[in-house]
């Protein structure tokens, strides 16, 4: 499928989204704690940095444009917005690790779920 160039900036963010995704799965499954805590600031500044700007890119320009075009709220459309919801609900308590200097495994266990939508990776996990 084409896409409109419109969307060209949120494909990029979902790419940079994806990078992230992939880091923190890759120190999830072999760093110790002093490397998830860089990983987990790293990704709480892109967090605050970009991707609230992307959510809120979405929810307030592209979303509004797509229920003007059907006359329900189409289920992929609920789930964007569920998964916005969890994922600021992880950013916040990755930030809250950070700031504690404690980023342990279970704060990861709740990511996947939160962190894929950017990414379009499956959520199975090798490190559970
Ligand atoms: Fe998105």
């Amino acid at each position: 499928m084409k896409r409109h160039p419109a969307l060209t900036p949120l494909s990029r963010d979902h790419h940079n989204g994806l990078v992230q995704a992939l880091r923190l799965r890759r120190v999830a499954t072999d760093g110790d704690a002093s490397a998830r805590l860089v990983v987990a600031r790293e990704f709480v500044e892109f967090f605050r940095n970009e991707e609230r700007v992307h959510l809120r890119d979405e929810e307030e320009e592209l979303f509004p444009v797509l229920l003007r075009h059907v006359p329900s709220q189409p289920a992929p459309l609920r789930e964007a917005r569920v998964q916005h919801v969890q994922l600021e609900g992880f950013a916040r308590k990755l930030d809250i690790a950070v700031a504690a200097g404690i980023v342990d495994r279970e704060t990861w266990m709740r990511r996947e779920s939160c962190l894929m939508h950017t990414s379009g990776l499956r959520s199975d996990s090798s490190f559970r």
